[in-house]
C-alpha cells in the first residue's frame, strides 16, 4: 500500500503498486555500474546563500569523525559530495497539494513514518547517547535523508529540522539520481529541484505552483529518471527482494 500514486495517473494501480514496492526497496539496495547523467546544478544568482556557501558554512563546525566523506559511516552521498540546505527538501505537504492520493498513501507508509516511528526514535536515541550522534548518520541515510545531507547530524548542530516529520519524503526519493555501488543504502542524492529545464538548469527556490503546471515536462524531468521507472527496474533480478513488514503498528497521528 505504500507506493505512492497520483490522482493525475489512471494506470492499473494494483500491479504497479507491487512493482513500485519492489522498486522502493530496490532503492535501498545497491548494484554497481548503473549510470545516470547528472544534470549540472545552477545556483540562483539572486540567492544570497548558494549551495556551496551553505556547504562551507556547515563544514566549519561539522565533525568529520569518519574522514573526508561527511556522510560516512552511511553509504549514501550527494552529487556534489557535500551538504544540501534544508530548504531544498520541499515539504511533502507541498507535493500533496497536487498529488493528493500519493500524499495520502505515503503519509501512512513506512517511508512517511521512517523517522518519527517510536521504535526507531528509541533505537536512534540510544545510539546517539551511547556512541554519539555521528554514528546515527548510518541510520538516517535511510530513515531521514534530509537530516544526513543538511549536515544536522553533528554535535550542537544549529540546522533547523522541519523535515523530520517527513522521514523518507517525496523529494528525497524523487531526487535520487543513481546508486553508487558502495553497499546497502548506497545511493546518490541530487540537488532537489521542482523543474529541470531542457538545458539541465535545476530550479527550486521561488518556483510557483503555476510554473509547475505551465511546464510539466520540466517537472517530470525533475521528478523521474530511469532509475525510478518501471522498465529499468524490471530488468533487474537483483531487485527481487521480499518486502516483509510482519507487524502492524498503530498509526502515528499527523501533526
Ligand atoms: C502545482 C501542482 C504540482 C506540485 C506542487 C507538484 N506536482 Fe508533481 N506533477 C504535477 C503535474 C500536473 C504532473 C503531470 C501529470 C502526470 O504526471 O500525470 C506531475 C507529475 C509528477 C510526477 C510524474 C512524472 C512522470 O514522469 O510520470 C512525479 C513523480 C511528481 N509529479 C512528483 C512530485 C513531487 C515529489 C512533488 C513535490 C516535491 C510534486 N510533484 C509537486 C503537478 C504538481
Ligand atoms: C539501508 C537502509 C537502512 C539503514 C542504514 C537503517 N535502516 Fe532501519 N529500517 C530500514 C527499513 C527499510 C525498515 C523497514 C523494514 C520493514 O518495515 O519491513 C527499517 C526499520 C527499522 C526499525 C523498525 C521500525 C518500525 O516500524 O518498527 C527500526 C527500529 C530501525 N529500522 C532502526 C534503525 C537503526 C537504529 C539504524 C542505524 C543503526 C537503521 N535502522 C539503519 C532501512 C534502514
Ligand atoms: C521511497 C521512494 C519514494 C517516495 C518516498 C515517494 N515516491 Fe513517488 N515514486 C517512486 C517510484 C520508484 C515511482 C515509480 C513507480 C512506477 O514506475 O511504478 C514513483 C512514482 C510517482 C509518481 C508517478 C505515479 C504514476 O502513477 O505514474 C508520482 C506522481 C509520485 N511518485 C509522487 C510522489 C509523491 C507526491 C510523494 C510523496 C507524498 C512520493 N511520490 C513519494 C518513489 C517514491
Amino acid at each position: 500500500m505504500f507506493p505512492p500514486f497520483s490522482k493525475v495517473s489512471n494506470s492499473s494501480r494494483a500491479s504497479r503498486g507491487a512493482v513500485a514496492r519492489l522498486a522502493v526497496i530496490g532503492l535501498l539496495v545497491t548494484f554497481a555500474g548503473f549510470v545516470v547523467k547528472n544534470a549540472r546544478v545552477t545556483a540562483n544568482p539572486d540567492t544570497p546563500k548558494t549551495p556551496s556557501a551553505y556547504a562551507s558554512e556547515i563544514a566549519r563546525t561539522y565533525d568529520f569523525k569518519f574522514g573526508a566523506n561527511p556522510f560516512a559511516p552511511g553509504n549514501a552521498t550527494t552529487t556534489t559530495g557535500t551538504f544540501i540546505a534544508g530548504e531544498m527538501f520541499v515539504a511533502a505537504k507541498r507535493c500533496g497539494a497536487c498529488h493528493t492520493d500519493a500524499h495520502a498513501q505515503w503519509r501512512q507508509s513506512a517511508h512517511g513514518n521512517a523517522f518519527r516511528e517510536p521504535f526507531y526514535q528509541k533505537n536512534v536515541k540510544d545510539l546517539q547517547s551511547q556512541k554519539g550522534i555521528e554514528f546515527t548518520r548510518h541510520c538516517e541515510s535511510c530513515h531521514n535523508p534530509a537530516a544526513l545531507f543538511t549536515g544536522a547530524l553533528t554535535k550542537n548542530s544549529k540546522v533547523k529540522r522541519p523535515f523530520d516529520d517527513d522521514g523518507v519524503s517525496c523529494i528525497s526519493c524523487h531526487s535520487i539520481q543513481s546508486v553508487n555501488g558502495r553497499g546497502i543504502g548506497g545511493y546518490v542524492m541530487g540537488e532537489p529541484a521542482l523543474l529541470v529545464k531542457e538545458d539541465g538548469a535545476r530550479l527550486l527556490e521561488g518556483v510557483t505552483d503555476q510554473q509547475i503546471l505551465n511546464d510539466v515536462p520540466s517537472h517530470r524531468r525533475a521528478m523521474m529518471r530511469p532509475l525510478l521507472s518501471c522498465s529499468s527496474r524490471l530488468s533487474r533480478k537483483s531487485r527481487r527482494i521480499p518486502t516483509t513488514r510482519a507487524t502492524k503498528r498503530p498509526a502515528i497521528p499527523v501533526t
